[in-house]
C-alpha cells in the first residue's frame, strides 16, 4: 500500500486529522472535495495535502478532487482503524479509569480487552464493563488474549519494570501516559506514543504569555 517505507512522523500525525475531517464531510453529505477545499477546511496548504497523500501512492484525480468516502477508507486502511488491535490498560487510577470509560477505542483501531492494577483494593472492582484484574494474572491473560497495545497509566517509577514485562508478553505498542521515557528500556521494534496533556496546556499558556507574538500553530491542529 505505501509508496515509501519510511513515511515521516509529521505525515503520520496528520493522517488522523484527514480521516476525521473526511468523516465530518461525509456526515454533512459531501461526497467529493477538491484538495484546495480540503486544505482550506484543515488550515493546511493544498500542496501539503498532495505531498502527504503522495507518500502512499497518491489519491484523487486531476480536476475532480477526492472522493471523500474512498479517501477516508484508504486513510483508514493506512492507519489500521479497522484492525481492532487488542489493548490492555495498566493502572486503574484516576486517569486509567477515565480512559477506560470515556474513549471509544473501536473507533480508533483498537479494542480494550483488559484492565490491570497492582493495588489489591482495586482488584475486583468494576470500571464500566471491566473488572480490574491483578498484575499476577497478566501473563495468562496475554497468552489467551494476545493484546498488542498497552495503555500505561501508572507512575513513572513503576514504568520501566512494567514495560519490560509487557514487551516480553507480546506488547508491540505503548500509549504512554506515565511520563517515563520508554526508549531507556531496551525493547526492540516497539512503537511508542507519548501523551503529555501538560505540554499541550503549556503551549496554550505560551499563547497568552506571548500574546503580541500570536501563537497560531495551534489553530491548525483542530
Ligand atoms: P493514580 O495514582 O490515581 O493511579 C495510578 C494507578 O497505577 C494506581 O491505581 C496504582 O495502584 C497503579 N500502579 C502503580 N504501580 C503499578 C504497577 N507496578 N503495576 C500496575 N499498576 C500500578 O494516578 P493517576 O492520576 O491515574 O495518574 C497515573 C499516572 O499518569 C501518573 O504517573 C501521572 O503522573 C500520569 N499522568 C499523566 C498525564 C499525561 O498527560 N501524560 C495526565 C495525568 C496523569
Amino acid at each position: 500500500m505505501s509508496k515509501n517505507d519510511k513515511v515521516s512522523k509529521s505525515v503520520i500525525r496528520r493522517l488522523p486529522r484527514y480521516y476525521r475531517f473526511l468523516g465530518e464531510l461525509l456526515k454533512e453529505g459531501k461526497s467529493k472535495i477538491s484538495s484546495r477545499e480540503l486544505a482550506e477546511r484543515m488550515n493546511v496548504t493544498a500542496s501539503q495535502i498532495r505531498q502527504d497523500l503522495n507518500c502512499f501512492g497518491g489519491f484523487g484525480q486531476q480536476g475532480y478532487g477526492y472522493n471523500a468516502a474512498e479517501l477516508r477508507d484508504e486513510i483508514g486502511e493506512i492507519l489500521g482503524v479497522n484492525r481492532n488491535y487488542p489493548a490492555v490498560l495498566i493502572g486503574a487510577g484516576n486517569l486509567g479509569r477515565a480512559l477506560c470509560v470515556h474513549l471509544d477505542y473501536e473507533k480508533y483501531g483498537c479494542r480494550l480487552c483488559g484492565v490491570f492494577d497492582n493495588n489489591e483494593q482495586l482488584v475486583g472492582t468494576r470500571i464500566g464493563s471491566f473488572e480490574v484484574q491483578p498484575m499476577t494474572g497478566l501473563e495468562s491473560f496475554c497468552s489467551a488474549n494476545k493484546p498488542v497495545i498497552a495503555i500505561l497509566c501508572i507512575p513513572k517509577s513503576a514504568a520501566p519494570e512494567v514495560c519490560e514485562k509487557l514487551a516480553g508478553l507480546g506488547i508491540r505498542a505503548f500509549w504512554n501516559f506515565s511520563h517515563y521515557d520508554i526508549s531507556l528500556v531496551n525493547i526492540p521494534d516497539i512503537n511508542v506514543e507519548n501523551v503529555h496533556l501538560g505540554d499541550s496546556l503549556m503551549a496554550l499558556c505560551y499563547g497568552i504569555n506571548n500574546s503580541e507574538k500570536k501563537y497560531s500553530e495551534g489553530s491548525e491542529e483542530q
